[in-house]
This record gives structure tokens, sequence and C-alpha cells, in this order.
């Protein structure tokens, strides 16, 4: 077969870039008869469709602002409800910025093209959020991984990691990780800030899930934390978005910095894109200052509850100690690991050809992965498809123990 990489001088970062596991996988999964808790995707019967169409009218009464060429910072508008959320959240907007962006996906590769170069070092979270992998990559950096638990990140091994060379960036996902839904606990939280202005090393927080907390008290941000903790504020970014909220076609995210490495940013983000679609923005400045998202969140987070037990009562039901996972306060995945040695690369052609779709837990990882775990995303199938989504895992796990 001719590839892309055979037939034309891809650059040397192009042509490493493995392809996501994770969009192949997709590709069979949107077979109809298969049901798919491999995506990490919304419920697309929950977008709130009427109060887009009605953010979209208002938005086209203004067309100059609409659809003209916009500012690289984004739409004044939509900036100044997006910080009065983070405001809202207790963060502090004097002396950073917040820059909007084509989802919080194109702030990862913002701050990768500002901060790194070849060779450089990326602490990340293992397992990782695949596509910050790939982005980190791209940019020619070295991805270290930091163990998990049920606090998170064990940030406190930054100690004791050698590293190459000095860390440029360190990437968590602080709540509700992708793919292990474990949350960055408030401990790790303030020793990692300490750490962090210690070293000189710019914490990255990548939040797009603590919206979909259903349980429990939220910690407050790395970014809220910061500024309580000496010389951490010039050394904490974050990023979050509107595609969990409202709807990931809109391709919103923002990206918060100090001020001084924000105005380098959107000097990166205007050689990429010179700015976010103004259109999307004014829709979304429209819809958020309507009164419809948090009757629409809650409709939403109280799906995905439902859901959530659905699926791990099924789980428990059926696999009994053969799988080991703890049900998350929220976000949009559970991530189990086999205790019978089950590879679940092994088991995913079965689990398909028996009408049923996960990730394999080895696609999070950059280096040496563990072959027992997989993410089981929840929240696009109802309780009932769900618990017929367990039933057929379940066959393809007892046809590979009886193989
Ligand atoms: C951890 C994490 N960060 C960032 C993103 C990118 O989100 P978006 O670009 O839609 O804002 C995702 C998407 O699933 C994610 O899981």
């Amino acid at each position: 077969m001719t590839t892309a990489t055979s037939l034309y001088p891809l650059s040397t970062r192009a042509a490493a870039l493995r392809s996501s596991d994770v969009r192949e996988l997709l590709k069979a999964a949107q077979r109809a008869d298969v049901i798919s808790l491999a995506g990490g995707l919304p419920a697309a019967e929950l977008f709130d469709a009427e109060g887009l169409r009605a953010a979209t009218r208002a938005a086209l009464e203004t067309p100059a602002a609409a659809l003209q060429y916009g500012l690289t910072e984004g739409q004044p508008a939509l900036r100044a409800a997006l910080e009065a959320r983070e405001r809202s959240h207790g963060i502090a907007l004097a002396g950073r910025s917040l820059l909007v962006t084509t989802g919080s996906q194109q702030a990862l590769d913002i701050v990768a093209r500002l901060l790194l170069d070849e060779g450089d070092v990326v602490v990340v979270q293992r397992p990782s959020y695949l596509a910050a992998l790939q982005t980190f990559a791209l940019a020619g950096a070295q991805c270290v991984g930091l163990e998990e638990d049920e606090d998170g990140a064990r940030v406190e091994d930054l100690e004791t990691l050698a590293f190459a060379r000095k860390p440029k960036l360190i990437y968590l996902v602080t709540p509700f990780a992708n793919p292990s839904g474990a949350s960055l606990s408030l401990r790790r939280r303030q020793w990692l800030l300490d750490w962090a202005a210690r070293h000189q090393v710019l914490v990255l927080e990548d939040d797009p899930y603590g919206v979909l907390r259903t349980e429990g008290e939220a910690p407050p941000s790395l970014m809220a934390l910061a500024q309580d903790v000496p010389g951490a504020a010039a050394w904490c970014g974050r990023t979050s978005t509107l595609s969990k909220a409202v709807a990931p076609g809109l391709r919103l995210g923002w990206l918060l910095l100090p001020q001084a490495l924000a105005e380098a940013a959107a000097r990166v983000k205007q050689a990429l894109d010179l700015h976010t679609s103004s259109f999307a923005q004014e829709v979304a400045a429209q819809y958020l200052a309507g009164d419809r998202l948090e009757a629409h969140l809650q409709r939403v987070r109280g799906a995905y509850r439902e859901r959530r037990r659905a699926l791990c009562e099924a789980l428990h039901a059926a696999f009994g100690d053969a799988l080991v996972f703890s049900e998350p306060e929220g976000g949009m995945f559970v991530w189990a690991r086999f205790t019978d040695g089950t590879d679940t690369r092994v088991l995913l052609p079965r689990a398909l050809a028996a009408g049923m779709a996960y990730v394999p837990g080895d696609a999070f990882y950059a280096d040496a992965a563990p072959r027992d775990r997989l993410r089981l995303s929840f929240t696009t199938e109802p309780p009932a498809r769900l618990r017929e989504g367990v039933a057929r895992l379940h066959a393809a796990w007892q046809a590979t123990r009886g193989a």
C-alpha cells in the first residue's frame, strides 16, 4: 500500500506521528450494530439546539461582529463572558490574560509552540490525553510520565525523576483526567505549585471536565490556588473549553496565561489562524448571555450520572473482582483494569465482533504501556444500551478465556 510516508517527503515529526488509535477505532465503532463506549463525545441528543438556534439568530443581527475578521485574542463579548466565568470560580485576572482558542486542543498547540524546542522535556501524567501527547511530539518534545493513583498524578515524583533536561512544561488534566478519571488532590495541587514556583517551570492545567462534576466538592483550580502560593502565579497557565458544557462543534476553548506569556501566545496564534471563528464566538457569547446554560448543564449532569451509575453497576455485576475500577465523581470515563491478565488489545477485535467498542488502555501511553486496561465512556449511550454493551464485552471476554 502506498502511504503518505512512502510517497511524499514528510517532515520527520509528521512521519513520526502515530495515527490516533482512538480515531481509527471510532471508524469500526460507527457500524450501526456496535454499541460504542470508545468515543469521548458528549451526548448529541442533549445538545441545546434550540438555545443555540436562538443565539445564532441573535448573533446574525450584528453581521459586522459575527461575519467579519476579528481580534486574535478573541471577540470582546465572549472574552468578557469567559473571564466572568473564571472569576466566579475564584480566579483573579489581574496580571493574566485570556486568549480565546479553537478548542482547548489549540491552546495545547499554542503552548507547545510557545515553549518547546526539539528535545525539550514535558512532564505529563501516565496515562495521558492522547492528543496532548501528539501535540508535544509534533513540537519535538519528549514526554516524561508521572504515575497516577487515586489522588491524581504523583507530583512528588518530580523530586526523584531523572530528567535529561530540566522540564519546560508540566501538563496535567486536573479534574477527571482522560482516560483515568482521577482528580489531582488539593494537597498535591499545593505541593506542585510550590515546586513549580521554586523551579520556575510552567504548569499547564487542562480542565475540560470540571464542569461535568456530579458529586463531591471540587478543589480550587490550580490557577486559583496559585494566587496564594508565593511566586506560583507566574508559573501557572490554564485551559478549558466549551466543548463539554455547550458543544464541541463550536470549537471554542480558552487559554489563561500570565500577561507577558499571553502576549507572546497571541503572536503564535496569529501565525496559526489569525483568530478563532468570530461567528462561533458571537453565537457562544449570545448563548452565555442568555439564561439557558445552567439548566442545560443540570440536564447533562443528571443524564451522565445515571449513565455512569448504570455502567458501573453492570461492570460490577458482570465481572466482579476480575475488573477493578473506581467510579469517578464526574467527567466522561471509567478506567478499568483486568486482574486476570486479559490483554485488552487482544480482546478488542472480539468485543467489536460481539458488537461493542472501547479504547484499549495502551493507547494512552507514550512509552511502555500496561495491556490490561481499558477506557469506557458512559456519555453517549442510555443506560439500557450501556448494560447491553457490558453484556457483549463480558461475552467476548469469556470467549477469550475459553479460547
Ligand atoms: C483532556 C482533554 N483536553 C483537551 C481536549 C480538547 O478539547 P477541545 O479541543 O474540544 O476543547 C480534550 C478532548 O476530549 C480532552 O479530553
